[in-house]
């Protein structure tokens, strides 16, 4: 199956070089292109992309093809790819926003769509990647795709439903926890670390805590029990974050996230 790329940024490459760096896709044959001529030739030098003449031609040969580009661009890049995509192609788009039931009525409702969204970490091969599916999709388009995202982290078949709330946790709460992080180097600067000391530590810290909270399959109420013992330090510094209203505070931020969302989904 010829893979194809239509948008070569952030996105793209990442999951492009996390492809190159698996078994399965080492020398899998991968088409793309891109408006930005530095981009095509990096992606071909460094990640043995064969860039052809356009989008047109990407979606004239692709038997997967990924949609890279930002979702405003989609209307403009169907009407240039529509007349001539190849038949039987699935695709597989990358764009927030965009439902399977918008992309069924822009691309035909008989044709295999699949919906993924990755996250910022897919760059060092740490996403945690929400995909849902059409009716079209058949056992073999759904292997490629979690393949695919396989390559540069977790992949995690949902309802549509579902990915709305999945990817609310995996796409902007990295962000939250880059605040966090932050605030924990901060803190370890006013107790008297180097902030890059205290930042590599808290860095260490949340990837041990997240790893100890897997691997083991524990609640995280059992692991605070764990850590917290009685008239010790730990609950101190628990009760100040509770009293704080730091838990009111990550459900409000979550929940922020999905209204904006909502409106951007109904144009607003
Ligand atoms: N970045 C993330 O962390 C992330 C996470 C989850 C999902 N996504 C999704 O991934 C998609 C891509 O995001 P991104 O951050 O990778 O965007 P990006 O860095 O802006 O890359 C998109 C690239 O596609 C090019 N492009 C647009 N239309 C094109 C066309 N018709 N033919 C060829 N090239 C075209 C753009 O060129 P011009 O700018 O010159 O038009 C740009 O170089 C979006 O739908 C986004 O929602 C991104």
């Amino acid at each position: 199956m010829l893979i194809g790329f239509i948008g070569l940024g952030n996105m793209a490459r990442a999951i492009i070089a996390g492809m190159r760096e698996s078994e399965a896709f080492r020398h899998a044959p991968i088409i793309g292109s891109d408006h930005n001529e530095v981009k095509r030739r990096e992606m071909e030098e460094r990640w043995n992309l064969t860039i052809v003449a356009d989008d047109i031609a990407v979606a004239q040969k692709a038997d997967l093809l990924v949609l890279a580009v930002k979702p405003q661009a989609l209307p403009v890049l169907f009407e240039r790819i529509n007349p001539s995509r190849k038949r039987g192609q699935c695709i597989l788009s990358l764009a927030a926003g965009r439902p399977l039931s918008w992309l069924e009525e822009t691309l035909g409702a008989d044709t295999p769509i699949v919906r993924a969204m990755p996250n910022v970490a897919a760059r060092v091969g740490g996403s945690v990647t929400a995909l849902c599916k059409n009716g079209q999709i058949d056992d073999a388009q759904k292997d490629l795709a979690t393949a695919m995202f396989r390559a540069v982290g977790q992949a995690v078949w949902m309802t549509e439903e579902r990915m709305n709330a999945f990817s609310t946790i995996t796409g902007a709460a990295p962000a939250f926890t880059f605040l966090y992080l932050d605030a924990l180097a901060s803190a370890g600067l006013k107790a008297g670390l180097p902030k890059p000391m205290a930042l590599e530590a808290a860095c260490h810290m949340v990837m041990g805590a997240a790893k100890l909270a897997l691997e083991t399959g524990e609640l995280p109420a059992s692991l605070i029990d764990q850590v917290t013992s009685p008239g010790g330090t730990t609950i101190e510094g628990m009760h100040t974050l509770k009293a704080l209203g730091f838990e009111n505070a990550v459900h409000e931020a979550v929940q922020a996230v999905m209204e904006k969302e909502k409106k951007l989904r109904e144009g607003k």
